[in-house]
C-alpha cells in the first residue's frame, strides 16, 4: 500500500527519492509524487507508475538536498494527479500513509483552505498549516494537529520556512528513519533504506521526530524528549533484486529451499529428535498449560494458519485450535477459553486487521506469539514472543515463500508443544524428520517440474473460471492454490473441500471451467478419486496434482515424487505456485504487482 520516502543531506534529493519509491513499488500503488525544496519548491506528481513520475523529474531536474515522496494506493478519492501526495497547504507539504477518520469534521472547520483533492490527507495538511503561524515551529504545529486527529498515520512534513528539517510522526502506520553520516533517509519500509545506511530508528506509535541531515530528535505527543534506539537493518541488496529471474515471484518460488532452510536452522534437529523455537518467551510449564490455540491472519497468512491447524491438532493430544480471519475476528464478540495462546501470522507484520486483533487479544491478557517475516515490523515488536520466519524480503505482492515458512514455523511450534506435554519420541519423529527433509524435497520438485508446469499452464490460460479441490490438509492447500491463481492471473478461482462438491460447486462444471484437484496417496485417496469421477462425468477439465503413482483418470496429471507424507500439501502447493505464475505470465499480466492489490495492507 502507500509508501513514504524522505531525504535530507548533501545528495540530490530527487534521485534518492525516486530510487526509494521504486523500491516501494512492490507494495502496490496507483500514483506517486515528490517535492523538493531549494530556491523554490518543486512538486511533481503523476498517476500510474513511478516511471511516469520519473519522466516529469527528467523535465524538471533540481539539485535540492531535501524532499519527501510518496506512492499512493487510493482510499479516499480516485487515483489521479490531484489526489496524489505530497499535498500542499500554505508553506507546508505533507505525505501520509493511513486514514484520517475524522477528516470530514476537521474539513468543516478549515474554511480558509481551498481544497483541490478528495483526500483525507489534504485535510491534515490544511490542519497543520492552520496551526503554523510565524511564532510556531513546524514540529509544534504538527504535534498540535495530531492531537486533533482520529485514525492512523505515518507522515512526513516539509516546510519552505524551515527547509533544514523534515518532521515525521507515526500512529499505526510504520516509519523508519535511516541515520547516515550527514544525511537522514526516511521510509515507511526498510527496503527503501538498504544501500543508504544500516542504522535505523523504528518510530513507535505516538512519537514525533525532527530529522535534520545526520541528526534526529525524538519527542512524544506532549513534546517530551525521548531517547532514540538505533537498530541495524538486516536485509542486504541482493535480497531485493531479481537475480536473473524475470519476476520477483519466480525468484521467490525458486528460492524456497533456501528460505525454508533459514526458517528451520537451529530449530529442527532430527539427530536429537527435537524441534524448538527460541523466542517464545514461555517456560516448559507455561507451554504445558496451553489448551487452546487461536491462529489469526489475512490472505495467505490465514491459509498458512489453517494448514498448520491440522498439524497442531494431529500433534498435540486434546488441543483445540481455531483459525480466524483477522478482519472478521476484530469485530466479533469472540471468547477465548482459559489457557489460550494466540499465534499472530503475518508476512509484513503490518497488516492493519491482524494488528488490531493482536492488540485486542493482548488487552484481554492472553499470550500472543508472532509468526512474522519482516524484522522490526509493528506486530513483531508488539507480540509477547514468537518467531521470525527468516524468509527474507518478499517483494512480489502474491505471497509464496512466506506461506511455506509460516507453515513450517507453526509446525515446529506444534512439535515443541507436544514435546512439552510429554508426547513420545516416536510420535514426533515423523514430523521432525519431514520438516528437516522439506527444503530438499521442495528443491527436487521445483527442479523436476518447472518446465512441465509451464507447458501445463499453457493449456489452461484460456479459461475464465477455476475450482481447486482438496480434502483434509489438502483443503487449505486448495484454498491457497485458488488465491494464488486469482491474485495474479485474474481467473476467477475458488477453493473447496472435496466433500462439498455435491453441495453446490458441481453445478458449475462446464467448458468455461477447469478444476485443480489435489490428491494424496493416503487414507482419503479413494474419496478424492470419487470426487474426481464426479467431475469427469460432467465433462470437467481436471488437472490432478498428486504424490500417487496409482492409476488416475484425468485430463492432466502432475505426479510428484516425494518421500514426505504429512507435509505433502506444502510440496503440492509449490506446484500450484508455479502453475499460477506461468498462467499469469502467459496471460500477459503484471505478476509482481497485480492490479488493485497491495503487498502490505496497512489500512482497513
Ligand atoms: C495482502 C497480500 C497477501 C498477504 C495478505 C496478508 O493481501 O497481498 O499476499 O497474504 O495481505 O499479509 P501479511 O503481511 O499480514 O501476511
Amino acid at each position: 500500500m502507500c509508501g513514504i520516502v524522505g531525504y535530507i543531506g548533501s545528495k540530490e534529493a530527487q534521485g534518492v527519492l525516486l530510487g526509494g519509491l521504486r523500491r516501494l513499488e512492490y507494495r502496490g500503488y496507483d500514483s506517486s509524487g515528490i517535492v523538493t525544496l531549494g530556491d523554490r519548491s518543486t512538486l511533481l506528481r503523476a498517476k500510474g507508475k513511478v516511471a511516469e513520475l520519473e519522466a516529469k523529474v527528467t523535465e524538471n531536474k533540481t539539485i535540492d538536498g531535501v524532499g519527501i515522496g510518496h506512492t499512493r494506493w487510493a482510499t479516499h478519492g480516485v487515483p489521479s494527479e490531484e489526489n496524489a501526495h505530497p499535498h500542499k497547504s500554505g508553506d507546508i507539504y505533507l505525505v501520509h500513509n493511513g486514514i484520517i477518520e475524522n477528516y470530514k469534521e476537521l474539513k468543516k472547520e478549515l474554511k480558509d483552505h481551498e481544497f483541490v483533492s478528495q483526500t483525507d490527507t489534504e485535510v491534515l495538511a490544511a490542519l497543520i498549516n492552520s496551526l503554523y503561524d510565524n511564532e510556531t515551529s513546524l514540529e509544534s504545529a504538527v504535534t498540535q494537529a495530531l492531537q486533533l486527529v482520529d485514525g492512523t498515520y505515518g507522515i512526513a512534513v516539509l516546510s519552505t520556512r524551515e527547509p533544514e528539517k523534515i518532521v515525521v510522526a507515526r500512529s499505526g502506520s510504520p516509519l523508519i528513519i535511516g541515520v547516515g553520516k550527514d544525511e537522514t533517509v526516511i521510509a515507511s519500509d526498510a527496503s527503501a533504506l538498504i544501500g543508504h545506511t544500516e542504522n535505523a530508528i523504528y518510530l513507535n506509535d505516538g512519537e514525533i521526530a525532527v530529522c535534520r541531515a545526520g541528526s534526529v530528535d525524538l519527542t512524544d505527543l506532549s513534546s517530551q524528549p525521548l531517547s532514540a534506539k538505533v537498530e541495524k537493518i538486516e536485509a542486504d541488496m541482493s535480497a531485493i533484486q531479481k537475480q536473473g529471474y524475470d519476476h520477483f515471484l519466480l525468484k521467490e518460488i525458486m528460492e524456497q529451499p533456501t528460505t525454508l532452510q533459514s526458517t528451520l536452522n537451529g530449530r529442527v534437529d532430527p539427530k536429537e529428535n527435537r524441534a524448538m523455537l527460541g523466542g517464545l518467551n514461555m517456560t516448559q510449564a507455561e507451554l504445558r498449560q496451553i489448551e487452546h490455540v487461536v491462529i489469526i491472519g489475512c490472505g495467505t497468512a490465514y491459509y498458512a494458519g489453517m494448514l498448520a491447524s491440522y498439524y497442531l491438532e494431529q500433534l498435540v493430544d486434546g488441543l483445540t485450535v481455531d483459525v480466524e480471519i483477522a478482519s472478521e475476528l476484530r469485530y466479533r464478540s469472540f471468547h477465548l477459553p482459559k489457557n489460550s495462546v494466540a499465534l499472530i501470522v503475518s508476512q509484513s507484520g503490518e497488516t492493519a486487521d491482524t494488528l488490531a486483533c493482536l492488540r485486542e487479544i493482548k488487552r484481554r491478557g492472553v499470550k500472543t506469539l508472532g509468526v512474522i517475516n519482516a524484522v522490526g515490523s509493528t506486530i513483531a515488536r508488539e507480540v509477547d514472543g514468537g518467531v521470525y520466519v527468516h524468509a527474507g524480503p518478499e517483494i512480489s505482492v502474491a505471497s509464496t515463500k512466506a506461506f511455506t515458512s509460516q507453515v513450517a514455523a507453526m509446525t515446529v511450534f506444534g512439535v515443541q508443544l507436544a514435546q512439552a506435554k510429554g508426547a513420545g519420541v516416536q510420535e514426533l519423529n515423523q514430523y521432525i524428520n519431514e520438516l528437516a527433509d522439506l527444503p530438499d524435497e521442495i528443491e527436487k520438485v521445483l527442479a523436476a517440474h518447472r518446465d512441465e508446469i509451464k507447458e501445463v499452464a499453457a493449456k489452461y490460460t484460456k479459461y475464465d473460471h477455476a475450482l481447486f479441490l482438496g480434502r483434509d490438509t489438502l483443503y487449505p492447500a486448495a484454498l491457497e492454490g485458488a488465491l494464488k491463481l486469482k491474485e495474479i492471473s485474474y481467473i476467477q478461482a475458488e477453493g473447496y473441500a472435496g466433500g462439498e462438491l455435491k453441495h453446490g460447486p458441481l453445478a458449475l462444471i462446464d467448458d468455461r471451467f477447469f478444476e485443480v484437484m489435489l490428491l494424496q496417496d493416503n487414507w482419503l485417496f479413494d474419496k478424492g478419486v470419487s470426487n474426481l469421477a464426479e467431475v469427469n462425468a460432467r465433462g470437467g477439465h481436471v488437472v490432478v496434482i498428486t504424490n500417487s503413482t496409482k492409476q488416475i483418470d484425468a485430463e492432466t496429471i502432475v505426479r510428484v515424487d516425494t518421500k514426505l507424507d504429512a507435509l505433502v500439501p506444502v510440496v503440492l502447493n509449490v506446484i500450484q505456485q508455479l502453475f499460477a505464475y506461468y498462467v499469469a505470465v502467459a496471460r500477459g499480466n503484471d505478476v509482481d504487482q497485480p492490479r488493485n492489490l497491495a503487498k502490505s495492507v496497512t489500512v482497513e
